[in-house]
């Protein structure tokens, strides 16, 4: 892939670097252009910084640091995009130049190269208004610090297509694009920039130092502050000017007049490097810093729900990844609760007219919506993707709660055919190692299993075709998801596992049951006491793929449902019937794996593949509750959260 960066500013080379390490090990090719060879130089000089920071962490290997400063481009000629699929547009935030970049730009490239517009609040319409091709412009909205800051906020066009590849473009380049409505300031600014400027305010009026706020707002619900922040992204006139923007736009008011602080500070920073201010406060004052920032967060927040600027779970993950609260905003509004989350609004309102309250405030409700797990419609069919991708959408307990209630709703919606499960990217990478970790006793640990033991059993149960479209990480609980379904299609990408045993525990979602009667008892054997890793090609030559390699694993899983439903295959859970077991199981070599652990999973596996699936899978649980009694659990846990998945624990074979 070929991509060019406009603008070599704040922005322009945190995404240049972002989108080079996405695609440079592929032979792709990043161009960041400038008008002024200053600023590329910065840029740079920036961009040298982050690699030789990776490099000495350890993060980057020499090649790897090689192909990254190779395949990016810096040029002071606009003409050198002529070549680009893909154009961000992060030069300086003014309406007039960005429209005049525009028209140069869509001269240079090519009929098919998509052009995306960094701006913070400017809309799409605005930007594209004298556009010759406006289906192919879109607002591409990134986030500080945003060579890893997954989150962009994406304006569609009106192409459907062409949107649908400008977001395909986007999570190729590392990102997780997040659609919104064409409005001043999108979803997330909106709020931020309100918050800000609430934090400015109070600060221009005397009531708290930005010492303070910070202190006060970052301990209630973390972020890091709202002042520190600007700090960090100099962000002071970028907020002014969404101010402007939202106090000018077809919902504004006086009230979204930016404080004239923004301005003063400018450039300049609310905290002296040197000598930071005291933030210590008040119980009374951080109530009342409190109820003034939490009364904008959360009106701001239902007022993008409300006008479906942006769909509440993409909000709520956006809010969180993009702001760095606790929590998402409306996961926090529920965690006050609506009642308290209307009398801030309202209280605030009553003080400062001209303050917008949105309709579900005035009516004292909440959205409800699920946080993890997207459903969309196609025709007869589902597709239930699991939304966690800053964990490889691991399946923690309120993943698989929602999960189990989506599949109960499905199978109850006779409109409904057939269901593909999958995730954002088709990775699915296991249970929630924290969850599992902080479970207290062997009990616990035999509940947790039967838990998802009812819920998998459920998708296995359903008159409905299930089938699993997966592609890179799939392991541990996430592969045993895609066991209890009626057929799974994998990606190139897929690395298939189950790799409990080297975190001192055995599968307990399933996975000692139904890969063996997947896969063989040999092969399984062998997988589950190794924890070797397969890929896409021996997953299918295992069987346990239901059809070969495709690229694009939902499509194919739709195709797939579509030959069951003509009746030209059959799509069937794995067959519950007892297996023929030998005495003993064959020798695998363990290496550093526990002798402890590896002799529990042999008993769960011969005397739960002798017995009828549902029976052998109560003898996986009470083999996971074991393994809670053995040392080698509490090393293999512990080497995984300090360590990372890499270095093999230290087992005592006890
Ligand atoms: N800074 C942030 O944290 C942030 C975050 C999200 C979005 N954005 C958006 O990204 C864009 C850039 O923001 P920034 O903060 O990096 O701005 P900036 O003012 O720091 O940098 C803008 C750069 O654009 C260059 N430029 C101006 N005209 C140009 C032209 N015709 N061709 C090529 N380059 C040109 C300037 O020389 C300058 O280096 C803005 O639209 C902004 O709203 C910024």
């Amino acid at each position: 892939m070929i991509v060019g960066v406009i603008g070599s500013g704040s922005i322009g080379p945190d995404l240049a670097y972002g989108f080079v390490s996405a695609i440079a090990k592929d032979g792709g090719k990043v161009y960041l252009h400038d008008i002024r060879q200053e600023a590329l130089d910065a840029g740079l000089a920036r961009i040298r910084g982050y690699v030789f920071k990776a490099l000495s962490r350890g993060k980057l290997s020499e090649k790897a640091a090689k192909a990254v400063e190779k395949a990016l481009v810096p040029t002071l000629r606009a003409e050198d995009l002529a070549e680009c699929e893909y154009v961000l547009e992060a030069a300086t935030e003014d309406l007039p130049i960005k429209r005049r970049i525009l028209a140069n730009v869509e001269r240079i490239v090519r009929p098919d190269c998509l052009i995306g517009f960094a701006t913070s609040g400017i809309p799409r319409a605005e930007i594209a208004r004298d556009a010759v091709h406006p289906e192919r412009c879109f607002v591409n909205h990134p986030f500080y610090p945003a060579w890893r800051s997954p989150p962009v906020e994406v304006v569609g066009s009106e192409d459907a297509a062409l949107t649908a590849r400008m977001v395909a473009t986007l999570e190729r380049l590392g990102k997780v694009p997040i659609i919104t409505a064409d409005v001043e300031c999108f979803a997330a600014d909106d709020i931020f920039c309100n918050y800000v400027s609430e934090a400015a305010r109070i600060v221009q009026e005397g009531v708290a130092t930005a010492a303070q706020v910070d202190a006060i707002v970052h301990d209630a619900i973390a972020g890091g502050g709202p002042l520190n922040v600007m700090d960090l992204t100099r962000g002071n006139l970028l907020t002014k000017h969404c101010q402007e923007l939202m106090r000018d736009a077809k919902t504004g008011s006086a009230w979204f007049e930016p404080p004239s602080i923004l301005a003063e500070v400018g450039n300049g920073l609310w905290h002296n490097p040197k000598a930071r201010g005291d933030g210590r406060y008040t119980p009374e004052l951080a109530q009342l810093v409190l109820d003034r920032i939490l009364a904008v967060l959360f009106a701001r927040t239902l007022f993008v729900a409300d006008n479906n600027i942006c769909a509440p779970a993409d909000l709520d993950w956006l809010s969180r990844m993009s702001l760095g609260f606790r929590a998402g905003l409306l996961s926090l509004a529920e965690e006050y609760g609506a009642a308290r989350v209307q009398e801030l609004i309202l209280n605030f309102a009553a003080k400062y007219p001209g303050f917008p309250v949105p309709p579900s405030a005035a009516a004292g409700t909440l959205p409800s919506f699920k946080k993890h797990v997207l459903v969309e419609r196609d025709g007869e069919l589902a597709v239930v993707r699991v939304f966690r991708p800053e964990v490889k959408n691991a399946l923690n307990r309120a993943t698989l709660l929602e999960l189990d209630q989506t599949m109960i709703e499905l199978e109850a919606d006779t409109s409904v055919k057939g269901v593909v499960l999958s995730s954002f990217g088709g990775s699915l990478a296991g249970a929630d190692i924290g969850e599992l970790a902080a479970l207290p006793d062997p009990e616990a640990c035999e509940a947790i299993c039967n838990f998802g033991h009812g819920i998998f059993q459920r998708i296995e149960a359903m008159t409905k075709p299930v089938v699993a479209a997966v592609d890179g990480p799939v392991l541990g609980g996430g592969a045993e998801l895609s066991m209890a379904c009626h057929g799974r299609i994998v990606g190139p990408a897929l690395t298939l596992g189950q790799p409990e045993v080297n975190l001192g525990i055995i599968p307990g979602y399933g996975g000692t049951q139904r890969l063996p009667r997947l896969v063989g008892l040999e092969r399984a054997n062998e997988l589950l006491r190794t924890a070797r890793t397969l890929g896409a090609a021996e997953a299918v030559s295992s069987g346990w793929a239901s059809a070969p390699v495709a690229e694009d694993v939902v499509a194919a899983a739709k195709a797939l449902i579509g030959e069951h439903l003509a009746g030209r295959v059959t799509l069937a859970p794995v067959n519950p019937a007892p297996m023929d077991v030998p005495a003993q199981l064959p020798a695998v070599s363990l290496g550093h794996r526990s002798l402890a652990i590896d002799a529990i999973l042999r008993d769960v596996m011969l005397r739960g593949l002798a017995l009828p699936l549902a029976e052998g899978l109560k003898v996986e649980a009470q083999g996971f509750g074991r393994c809670k009694r053995t040392v080698d659990l509490d090393i293999g846990m512990k080497n995984f959260t300090q360590n990372g998945p890499r270095v093999p624990a230290a087992f005592l074979h006890e």
